[in-house]
């Protein structure tokens, strides 16, 4: 498992559902805007789709390594936290205040940020993406301690 503390990771891998479609669109500027490489893994559009889908595209990538780190976005977030949770390696961490996406970083190096959009409006989510891609991973205690879920 990398113990890897660097901020900002220069590319991310995005994905969402309906639900969240106009939300990953504003997401992806803002990262861009910062010079990260965006991966959009979709969907591209309002229409209806299957979290799963999406989901799976994504929390696969983080789990095998194509891409260091995640966001994932749906209605509540919780069917895309569920999903992507189950890709060994993946530690998806769905947040709605800056206390928990500073601190899933800090303690618990979470690779994938899931937000819900229909639980918070656009620039708290814009300000987590802001406070998740900046905080680094403690490590050392706390490296020990997601080391001891990986087995699970
Ligand atoms: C879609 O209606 C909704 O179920 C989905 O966006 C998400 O909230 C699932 O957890």
């Amino acid at each position: 498992m990398s113990n890897d503390t660097t901020p900002y990771e220069t590319e991310v891998i995005i994905g969402c559902d309906h639900a969240a479609y106009p939300l990953k669109e504003t997401i992806k500027i803002f990262l861009e805007s910062k010079g990260v490489k965006v991966v959009d893994a979709g969907c591209h559009g309002p229409e209806s789709v299957n979290y799963p889908d999406f989901a799976k595209e994504v929390a696969g990538k983080v789990s095998d390594g194509t891409h260091p780190k995640g966001i994932l976005l749906c209605g509540t977030g919780l069917g895309m936290s569920m999903a992507a949770n189950r890709f060994k390696g993946v530690r998806a961490a769905l947040v709605s205040d800056g206390f928990s996406a500073r601190m899933s970083r800090m303690h618990n190096n979470s690779n994938i940020l899931v937000m819900g959009a229909r639980v918070i409006g656009e620039s708290l989510a814009l300000d987590l993406v802001r406070i998740w891609m900046e905080t680094p991973f403690e490590g050392g205690r706390h490296l020990d301690r997601i080391q001891m879920f990986e087995s699970f």
